[in-house]
């Protein structure tokens, strides 16, 4: 039965010049299907440089959005369309239009989880793998960050520099408290602690490295370490325990769960590709100003 819906969604794929893009939170089975697994940024260059006519981007709703913003002649579907994220729902556009009044001539950096509303109002986006160079490289010293206060505070920390931040923050995240990173560490001494900068500052605070989604596998493929502590979303840690067996992970908890990542499978992707439903479609009018801050972004050298 799977193997069926596997291989009707290989062919349709081939008929429909389609290209499955899969954020590394999926679950296991819709990574083995995609053409490309990453982090939020490395998706975005991905789906503006395809030369595919359909865009399946199995992930949550900003993610199709972005897609669809910078590649806006290919028909963008999302696998579940309920499947949203709770920290890009923080801020609506008429919120940070009011936050800008009340801090007249700051400069809006926004993290890539938001609608394309918000980034319509925004000067430059960023991810959490280039929230420091992007702040970086913003050279007025009033800088609004939004919607996730916690990568803010983690830029502000790294750059001691004070922005003005939104109260945002992922739930999946906030759920990674530093009690149970001391828990670990007590368990594990050896281990090394990732952390994903969307976690509360605490928690963060005692990392030994800070990374995205991508950094982490990243980090582990470079690294002659044992045993690592993994604090972002379970299914890193789960991907993590396949590829190295010989090594050990430890997620920080086992709530670390975000069920809107886990709303697409492969029946939803066979679906979509059937039906050529689910399209994501940013109306042109705010298209045209979001697909600025995201360029900026795009634009900015990794250190
Ligand atoms: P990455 O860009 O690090 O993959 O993070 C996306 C995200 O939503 C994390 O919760
Ligand atoms: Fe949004 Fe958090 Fe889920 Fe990432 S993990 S998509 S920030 S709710």
């Amino acid at each position: 039965m799977k193997e069926e819906i596997i291989q009707k969604i290989s062919e349709l794929k081939k008929q429909r010049n389609a290209v499955i893009l899969v954020h590394n939170y999926q679950k296991k089975e819709v990574q083995d299907i995609a053409d490309f697994t990453g982090d939020s940024l490395e998706l975005s260059r991905k789906a503006a440089n395809t030369t595919a006519d359909v865009i399946v981007f199995c992930g949550v709703h900003f993610m199709a959005e972005t897609a669809s913003i910078l590649s806006p002649d290919k028909k963008v579907l999302l696998p579940d369309s309920a499947s949203g994220c709770p920290m890009a729902d923080m801020i609506t556009a008429e919120q940070l239009i009011q936050f800008k009044k009340e801090n007249p001539g700051a400069t809006v950096v926004t993290y890539i989880n938001s609608s394309a509303a918000v980034k319509a109002e925004t000067d430059i986006c960023c991810t959490s793998s280039n929230a420091i160079n992007v702040v970086k490289s913003v050279k007025n010293d009033k800088i609004i960050f939004c919607p996730d206060r916690n990568l803010g505070s983690y830029a502000q920390k790294v750059l001691n520099k004070k922005l003005i931040l939104w109260n945002g923050f992922c739930p999946t995240h906030m759920k990674m408290l530093p009690e149970y990173v001391a828990l670990q560490k007590e368990i594990h001494p050896n281990a090394l602690f990732l952390v994903h900068p969307e976690c509360p500052p605490q928690t963060v605070a005692l990392a030994d490295e800070v990374l995205s989604t991508t950094g982490i596998l990243n980090y582990v493929a470079k690294s002659d370490a044992k045993e690592f502590i993994i604090g972002t979303e379970n299914e890193i840690t789960f991907k993590l325990q396949r590829q190295y067996p010989d090594k050990k992970f430890y997620p920080v908890t086992d709530l670390a769960v975000c069920p809107n990542m886990k709303k697409n499978n492969l029946e939803k992707v066979l679906n979509v590709l059937e039906e050529m439903t689910n399209e994501v479609k940013v109306p042109k009018e705010i298209a045209d100003k979001a697909i600025i801050p995201i360029q900026r972004m795009l634009e900015v050298k990794p250190s």
